[in-house]
């Protein structure tokens, strides 16, 4: 009886552990019949019932039933282990032969590659590169470089006012007062950053755009340096053959103001598409500081004196790349950067 019992339960268990295909469903198969309360276990509590002269047999019997089926449960282990291990090898497999991804290098883009060339220049003539801040006072903008309260520049048709004397600065030229009111002279500085005005957007104008303001303060300063030092950067950043002009102009941070045309670097002045048939391309302001704004800066003008400049980064770049929309440059198309 009881023979007949173990076999059935050594065979249900070889078979369960055979086809099992979890640990956790092999676990589950060595509770029931290995466990405290498993089947074999249960049979050997039930060997009280056996006639004596039988237990010894019987015993060898449980003993060898509950061998073979501790066997086949390690057995089954080593297999659920083996086949874990094959579908993870299987899921994380690498096709080496595969075409690599390609990965996308950024590009300088032209306004900053420009702005490399001019600080290149001016660095080399012993210049240093400052900065001031995008959101300006009125009195650095406009009041500290003499430019009165009925000019058309404050008007808020050209200049965004975040209050009355909080504004989007409209010019680099603020960063001359920065700069002088926390340096002595003698001063050799340029001021690159960014610059804003309401204008409508088109192929010339945009709201925001770059300036490069320049300034020379130190004893003995004359119109002599202003002329020499920026003849020498167009030179430097169009080409040994150009040719520089000053038209006289008028700033009222400047006195005498003039505006410096560079020869047309396309057709060397004779006149061309580029230049308009004008042979002559403007590309900056400049001028003598004026006395008023060293004054006001803190600086005595009857012992110092300086010349300013400020640069358009755009219309260089736009020059020197021949692009003919500056909405190019804001759209930061991948295709049109990857040019330069
Ligand atoms: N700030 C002027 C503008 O935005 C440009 C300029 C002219 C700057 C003459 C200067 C200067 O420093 O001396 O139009």
């Amino acid at each position: 009886m009881i023979k007949d019992n173990l076999e059935k339960i050594r065979q249900d268990a070889v078979k369960k552990m055979m086809e099992s295909e979890t640990m956790e469903a092999l676990n589950e198969i060595r509770v029931a019949y290995l466990g405290k309360k498993g089947e074999l276990t249960n049979l050997l509590k039930s060997m009280k019932d056996v006639d004596p002269k039988d237990r010894p047999t019987v015993g060898k019997l449980v003993n060898e039933a509950r061998e073979e089926l501790e066997k086949h449960l390690s057995e089954a282990q080593a297999r659920l282990a083996m086949e874990k291990r094959r579908l993870q090898l299987e899921s994380e497999v690498i096709d080496v032969t595969l075409p690599a991804k390609k990965s996308v290098v950024g590009h300088p883009h032209p306004n900053r590659v420009a702005l490399d060339e001019v600080e290149r220049i001016f660095v080399g003539m012993g210049y240093e590169v400052v900065e001031g801040p995008e959101i300006e006072y009125d009195y650095y903008n406009f009041e500290a470089l003499n430019i009165p309260a009925n000019h058309p520049a404050k008007d808020e048709q050209d200049t965004f006012y975040i209050t009355k004397d909080i504004l989007l600065r409209t010019q680099t030229s603020p960063v001359q007062v920065r700069t002088m009111e926390k340096k002595k002279p003698p001063i050799r500085v340029i001021s690159p950053g960014r610059v804003f005005r309401s204008d409508e957007v088109d192929a010339t104008h945009s709201p925001s755009f770059h300036q490069i303001e320049g300034m020379v303060i130190d004893k003995g300063i004359t119109f002599a340096d202003l002329k020499g030092t920026l003849q020498q950067f167009a030179k430097e950043m169009f080409g040994e053959d150009t040719r520089v002009k000053f038209r006289p102009h008028h700033f009222p941070f400047t006195e005498p103001s003039a505006e410096m045309d560079v020869s047309c670097f396309k057709c060397g002045g004779k006149g061309c598409r580029f230049c308009k048939n004008e042979g002559w391309i403007e590309i900056l302001g400049c001028g003598m500081v004026h006395p008023k704004v060293l004054r006001m800066s803190g600086i005595d003008p009857e012992i110092y004196s300086g010349f300013a400049f400020g640069i358009g980064l755009e219309r260089i770049a736009l020059l020197k790349y021949e692009i003919d929309d500056m909405r190019l440059l804001y759209e930061n198309d991948i295709r049109f950067l990857r040019q330069f």
